[in-house]
């Protein structure tokens, strides 16, 4: 394992597309289709466009300590249907806690359980989020601009996308008549996850 030395670094999409040693991942509607709930509305949209939903910049740090993992992730405003954009989620495949920064936009941060407990956080700029371990985690962009946060988490803790996948979230977020609201969905199962 190697020591980095201390660094600083803006909380901006250009600062980390700079930093050498940061990956890139861009999640376009395409890569999405097992993860928003209309998924005729996902085939209408790409019938002309296959619009990049959110992107997210990630580096290592490590050390003797154990060393730090981190990312910068964008989820672009918009809908997909009436549910808004946001991230595929994950549980991580072994223990870790991570820790959510606002940069800037609004949003939720939706927690389930492995056995289908679930939160919803509000995500504002200012603001922190604690994922405990155990935890699979989802953020909505339901803002006119780009949420942008800072993620930490231990190294090495893996991400399942495919349990996500397969049984989707308890809550969605979609556009409602006064704003965004956050509803059942109607296709979750509930039940052990995975
Ligand atoms: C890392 C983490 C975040 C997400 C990022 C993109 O453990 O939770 O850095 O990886 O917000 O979301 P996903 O990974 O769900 O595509
Ligand atoms: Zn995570």
């Amino acid at each position: 394992m190697s020591i980095v030395s201390p660094f600083r670094l803006a909380l901006e999409p250009e600062a980390f597309q700079l930093l050498g040693g940061c990956t890139e991942i861009l999640r376009r509607l395409s890569d999405m289709r097992d993860f928003f709930a209309d998924e005729q509305a996902v085939e209408r949209v790409l019938t002309s466009d296959d619009p990049v939903i959110y992107e997210f910049w990630k580096g290592e740090c490590e050390s003797s300590g154990g060393g730090v993992s981190y990312g910068l992730t964008r989820i672009h405003p918009g809908t997909v249907g009436r549910e808004y954009h946001m991230t595929k989620g994950h549980f991580h495949t072994k223990d870790g806690d991570e820790i959510y920064v606002v940069v800037e936009g609004r949003g939720l941060l939706l927690l389930q359980t492995r056995e289908g407990e679930g939160r919803t956080v509000e995500m504002t700029p200012g603001h922190m989020v604690y994922v405990p371990t155990g935890w699979a985690h989802r953020t909505v962009n339901t803002g006119d601009a780009a949420l942008i946060f800072l993620s930490i988490w231990p190294p090495g803790v893996g991400h399942d996308y495919g349990t996500v996948a397969r049984y989707g979230f308890p809550q969605l977020v979609v556009q409602g008549a006064d704003g965004p609201m956050v509803v059942r969905s109607p296709s979750f199962q509930g039940g052990l996850m995975g």
